[in-house]
């Protein structure tokens, strides 16, 4: 927890109990005062700001974030609730607009019939507004909005909900289309996240395609496994403190997308703008249910490995595993024995592969592929390892060991002093 979330509850602990000593400084989250969203709460609104913070909004409190207690919805946005009888949010979400850096990734709340811009959790000058002043032709009292860029509509676009209707509000030319999604469920409040469009009610959401309002998959589900830190809830859960870190693998692979994999899940590390989030490895690769041992991106294709089977998919939207995989790792590289890690550098076409106290070179242009170099690596234990265009990390526990270059690696005999892993890198708690 952050100092100043800590200093608030204390605070908060202390003008609750009369000023009183609090005795613990998380006395205030059993606090009645404070609802807890661990016991299933209809949010009001949700929305991401500028740095990919998600805001989930009830009455006159939010949540920061994925974990953490409610606090008061003024202490990050100071003008909410300064209009008398408005009553609280009723929709929010960040702008898209590249053309126009004016509103691009500002915060929009709706209330009432009133429209708030935010950035930087500043109100801007002119707000609070009519929201027809903004969004012509788009009602008031709303129950739930959220944008959609270009290319995930087919404008620039924001949707406003109001019961089953869909406002679709082009940006550019200002005009308005309704739609009624009957089988949709009233949203009282709609997340954009990680390209795909989430729609609230009561505890659970359910997905849908911002064009169509399709539904595919099985949904509703419960938001509490998916955004929000519950115990009793979730789906394998990520990790946690950074101390107690431990990922088997970690690749980038050309569209510059990190993926690190632990246990069951794995995490994107490239969205930082939506914040970070595990996901079961099955859901993007179907066909790895154990696990992954070594993981490494070459051309258009990610290679998984896991005990003597290789997986290799093919990227697109989707990874699609290539005919005839799995295969041994003896019959695709030319190596044997368990793989600890597996590297390519950017532009290279040389796979590092980590066995133990060695480290061997495969040349991925070669048919049949083998070994081309074998050396001692000062090391044992790498659990993954990682090439970008500033050196190379081996990952081992909650730390990592630093080279600037696979030839300072390959000459390296005494290895560098481990640094530990940051919330910065990986997204975990400090
Ligand atoms: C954002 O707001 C903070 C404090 O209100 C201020 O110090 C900072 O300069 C602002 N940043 C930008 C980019 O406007
Ligand atoms: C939430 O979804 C579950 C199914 O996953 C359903 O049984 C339950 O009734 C729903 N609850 C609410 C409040 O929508
Ligand atoms: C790494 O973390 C450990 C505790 O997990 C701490 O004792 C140590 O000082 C840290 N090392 C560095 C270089 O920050």
């Amino acid at each position: 927890m952050e100092l100043f979330t800590k200093t608030l509850f204390l605070c908060l602990a202390l003008a609750l109990t009369n000023g009183a000593p609090a005795v613990q400084q998380d006395a205030a989250v059993e606090d009645a005062a404070l609802p807890d969203r661990c016991e299933g709460i209809e949010f009001d609104a949700i929305t991401s700001d500028e740095k990919g913070t998600t805001f989930f909004f009830k009455g006159p409190h939010l949540w920061k974030g994925y974990h953490g207690s409610a606090q008061p919805s003024n202490e990050y946005f100071k003008e909410l609730d300064d209009i008398p009888n408005i009553g609280h949010v009723d929709a929010a979400f960040r702008m898209h607009n590249v053309d126009n850096q004016e509103t691009h990734d500002h915060i929009y709340f709706l209330l009432d019939d009133k429209v708030f811009s935010y950035y930087n959790h500043t109100l801007k000058d002119g707000y609070p507004k009519p929201i027809q002043d903004d969004f012509p032709g788009v009602p008031t009292h709303l129950d739930a909005a959220v944008e959609c860029p270009k290319g995930e509509c087919i404008v620039d676009s924001v949707l406003f909900f109001k019961g089953n209707d869909v406002h679709v509000y082009d940006i550019t030319t200002k005009t308005v289309k309704t739609k009624t999604w009957s089988h949709l469920p009233v949203c009282t409040s709609a997340l954009r996240w990680l390209e795909h469009y989430y729609c609230f009610h009561g505890h659970n959401f359910t997905r849908f395609n911002p064009v169509s309002g399709e539904v595919t998959g099985t949904y509703p589900k419960d938001a509490r496994n998916y955004f929000m830190r519950c115990a009793n809830f979730g789906h394998g859960g990520g990790p946690r403190k950074c101390s107690e870190l431990k990922i088997d693998a970690i690749t980038t692979n050309d569209a510059g997308k990190t993926y690190f994999f632990a246990g069951p899940i794995y995490m994107r590390l490239d969205t930082h703008r939506d914040g970070l989030h595990p996901f079961q490895i099955t859901r993007a690769w179907k066909e790895v249910t154990d696990g992954v041992d070594a993981v490494f991106s070459y051309t258009d294709k990610m290679y998984l490995i896991k005990h003597d089977q290789v997986y290799i998919y093919k990227e697109a939207v989707h990874y699609t595993l290539i005919e005839g995989y799995p295969k041994t790792v003896k019959e695709e590289l030319g190596v044997e024995g368990h793989v600890d890690a597996a590297f390519v550098c950017p532009k290279d076409n040389t796979v590092h592969i980590i066995q133990g106290q060695r480290i061997r070179n495969v040349d991925l242009t070669a048919t049949p592929r083998a070994v081309t170099q074998d050396r001692p690596l000062p090391l044992d234990g790498i659990d993954a390892a990682l090439c970008g265009a500033d050196g190379i990390n081996l990952f081992k526990g909650s730390q990592y060991y630093h080279y600037d270059s696979p030839m300072i690696l390959a000459l390296g005999r005494i290895a560098p002093l481990p640094e530990n892993i940051t919330s910065a890198m990986m997204g975990c708690e400090d």
